[in-house]
């Protein structure tokens, strides 16, 4: 039988796809095609590593549930999360740059008041943690919604302790008048990637280091502005240089000093990106 060759089977898949309506989705998925035979074709890939890959993203999507998202830690240990990031993120200069979500926000966290508890009893070193939020045209924003989240002194999410009643380390707060936030959290530590599924497979395979340095998240919402998810690091922490998820970019790591006897603080000024 007369072989139709690499390239011709590459054309003759992405041809069938030409009749999908939506411009962009035929443009992604002819990409696809072309980039995934161009990776089957490079590596020489055998049928047997073939089947081992669909195994793979087979465990992958059966670790998931609603408090387990493999598929987002597979993406951000790929470098394909903060690759997004960065095609998306085309920012005037002075803007708070972003970082990737990671697979432990969680919708509807705990409203806290200016100057509130975030921790609600996650162990840690106590903080305080301050700050603006601003657009890119150096306006104070008003009612801009500030989501944080972040692991505790053991360097666990709520999500990952069973049978934890009610939120911790996280919740939802609005800057005020003059665009200023405030409140009281723990101090983060580094902590190791969730490893107990096939993406830890995947790291200890390719002898990778799995521990993420110290952060806090943050998502901020203001209307008239572009959504901001990112970061923001500890400095010092031994882990900027190797995090698992390629999320560090320097303007995102700060000080964590001292204030007072057992406590420290964190001031942070966010910009947001205007879009009206
Ligand atoms: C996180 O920071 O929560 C995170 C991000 C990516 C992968 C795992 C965890
Ligand atoms: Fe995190």
């Amino acid at each position: 039988m007369k072989s139709t060759g690499s390239d011709a089977l590459v054309q003759q898949v992405v041809e069938r796809f030409a009749d999908t309506p939506d411009p962009r989705l035929r443009e992604i998925l002819g990409s696809l095609v072309r980039h995934l035979h161009g990776f089957i074709r490079e590596t020489g890939l055998t049928e047997r590593e073939w089947m081992q890959g669909i195994e793979f993203l087979t465990a992958v999507g059966q670790k998931c549930d609603d408090r387990r998202q493999e598929f987002i830690l597979l993406s951000d240990v790929l470098g394909a999360s903060m690759q997004v990031v960065a095609v998306q993120s085309a920012r005037a200069p002075g803007c708070t740059e972003s970082t990737v979500f990671g697979p432990f926000h969680v919708e509807g966290a705990p409203q806290v008041a200016d100057g509130g508890d975030v921790a609600r009893g996650a162990k840690g070193t106590p903080c305080t943690v301050r700050g603006t939020v601003r657009d890119s045209d150096g306006r104070a924003l008003a009612g801009a919604t500030l989501d944080v989240w972040q692991s505790d002194d053991d360097g666990l999410y709520d999500v990952q302790r069973p049978g934890l009643q009610g939120a911790q380390g996280r919740g939802v707060l609005k800057s005020q008048g003059d665009g200023s936030f405030r409140f009281e959290s723990v101090v983060p530590v580094p902590y190791p990637i969730p490893t107990d599924g096939p993406v830890g497979d995947l790291l200890r395979a390719s002898r990778r280091p799995c521990q993420r340095p110290a952060h806090l998240h943050f998502r901020i919402q203001a209307p008239g502005c572009e959504t901001l998810v990112t970061h923001v690091f500890r400095s010092g922490d031994p882990h900027l240089d190797a995090d698992p998820v390629f999320g560090v970019r320097p303007s995102l790591v700060a000080d964590w000093p001292a204030a007072g006897p057992g406590r420290h603080e964190m001031h942070f000024d966010f910009v947001l990106q205007r879009i009206d």
